[in-house]
């Protein structure tokens, strides 16, 4: 969920009156624009899994309306183009649903679209979500061929029994012919990987940890299966482990990724020295981004204003109403008042903080803005800090939500 969405939005149309309004006059002063990202969103899976509230969507690949959501994507960019005029774009990350369900060749058109459109950088960093299920050698290679550098498989565990309580489309032979196939075809890639399953053990946890890093990732995302309401799971609840167990999990994680080379940079994202997602870190460190796909968010920024955007969530209303020429978003302006948490609800996930003078480069606001919640976050022993960076401590990155509450705004 990207944070500060679904507060006092009003629809509002992309119209050239809009984008005068954009650069305005405003409360804020910002010295320079954040590097830009791009997401897209591509909202179907093969299966729902039980515990997912991702936009996604069962689809099956015969009845992908491919065609029809590539034109209704490009629409979405063409309307949202005034608003990023002259930006480079530094990372472009296709997530899902599954984006390995569409075709190579559709791949290959959108990213053609997006390149004739749109200056990407020499470095570009560009990631598509894989579902194991969806693995194909040859389909793979030809992600690859479209231009994809990075692979992120989504493989969750290694183990059958736990893939069957996940209702995962795929077995543990097929998640490591994958990544196998991940790790020779492209630049770099990621594991998607979850603990504190329904019945796992340390042991069976300890197994998995050995086999993901046996395939010799250079990135891992691990993260801590979570009850989402609305979802299979949350109808009927599995039984996991407990919060003593899930800790020590943790604690097993950060053990054994370290001892493999891998750091802990960000609360759930593991990496070899130079292998950071860039991507990620742009969200973390609060660059800009443009999202474009069923429900994908924007935060976008000008000289005096910090923008929030959302489009259609339902993939079927998305590309009917891109179709029928109305590209809208629901979009807030984001307050004063919300920024500083903003930042420092993102910020505050990364091992090593941010720069004193980063706070004011993105927000436009003096760190003044945040001096009260630092004082008090040091006095609680929650944050480390010199001229040079403000980093969560060992205790505050185990007591984040405490740590970034301190800097919510004075009206919660
Ligand atoms: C959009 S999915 C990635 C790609 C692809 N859809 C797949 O599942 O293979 C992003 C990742 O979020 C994680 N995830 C999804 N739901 C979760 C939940 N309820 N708790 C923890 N992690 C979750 C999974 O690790 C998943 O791979
Ligand atoms: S494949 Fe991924 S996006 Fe699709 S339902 Fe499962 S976890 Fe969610």
């Amino acid at each position: 969920m990207i944070p500060g969405a679904g507060v006092a939005m009003a629809f509002g149309a992309l119209t050239p009156r809009d984008i005068q309004h954009y650069a305005r006059p405003g409360s804020l002063q910002l010295a320079a624009l954040p590097p830009l990202s791009l997401y897209v969103h591509l909202p179907w899976c093969l299966k729902k899994c039980p515990y997912c509230d991702f936009n996604s969507h069962e689809m099956g690949v015969t009845d992908l309306p491919e065609q029809r959501y590539l034109d209704a994507l490009m629409a979405y960019l063409e309307a949202a183009l005034p608003l990023i005029w002259g930006r480079t774009v530094h990372s472009i990350f296709f997530g899902g649903g599954t984006p390995s369900l569409f075709p190579p060749e559709a791949i290959d058109r959108l990213l053609g679209g997006v390149r004739a459109r749109l200056q990407l950088a020499p470095d570009c960093e560009i990631t598509l979500e894989a579902n194991p299920g969806t693995f194909e050698k040859d389909r793979f290679r030809a992600f690859r061929q479209a231009g994809i550098t990075r692979l992120s498989v989504g493989v969750q565990s290694f183990n059958d029994v736990f893939l069957n309580r996940l209702g995962r489309v795929h077995d543990r032979a097929q998640a490591i012919a994958a990544v196998e196939e991940a790790a020779q075809a492209f630049d770099t890639f990621n594991l998607d990987i979850m603990y504190a399953l329904p019945g796992q053990t340390l042991a069976d946890l300890q197994q998995d940890m050995a086999t993901a890093l046996a395939l010799a990732p250079p990135h891992i995302s691990i993260y801590h299966l979570t009850i989402e309401p609305n979802t299979w799971f949350a109808k009927y609840p599995p039984v996991t482990p407990d919060d003593d167990t899930a800790y020590a999990m943790l604690d097993l994680i950060t053990d054994m990724t370290g001892q493999a080379g891998l750091q802990r940079y960000e609360v759930s994202a593991y990496a070899r020295p130079g292998q950071r997602c860039h991507h990620n870190l742009n969200y973390w460190q609060f660059g800009d981004y443009l999202g474009i796909g069923a429900g994908s968010h924007s935060k976008l920024s000008f000289a005096h204003r910090v923008v929030r955007q959302v489009r259609f969530r339902e993939p079927r209303l998305y590309m009917e109403q891109a179709l029928a020429g109305h590209c809208l978003a629901q979009e807030e302006e984001v307050s004063r008042a919300d920024l500083p948490f903003e930042f420092m609800l993102n910020a505050l996930r990364l091992k090593d903080g941010f720069a004193p003078e980063r706070f004011s480069e993105r927000t436009g606001l003096a760190i003044t803005a945040i001096q009260a919640g630092l004082a008090e976050a040091e006095r609680k022993g929650l944050i480390v800090r010199d001229f040079n960076r403000i980093r969560p401590s060992v205790r505050g990155f185990d007591f984040l939500n405490d740590l970034q509450s301190l800097f919510l705004p004075p009206s919660h």
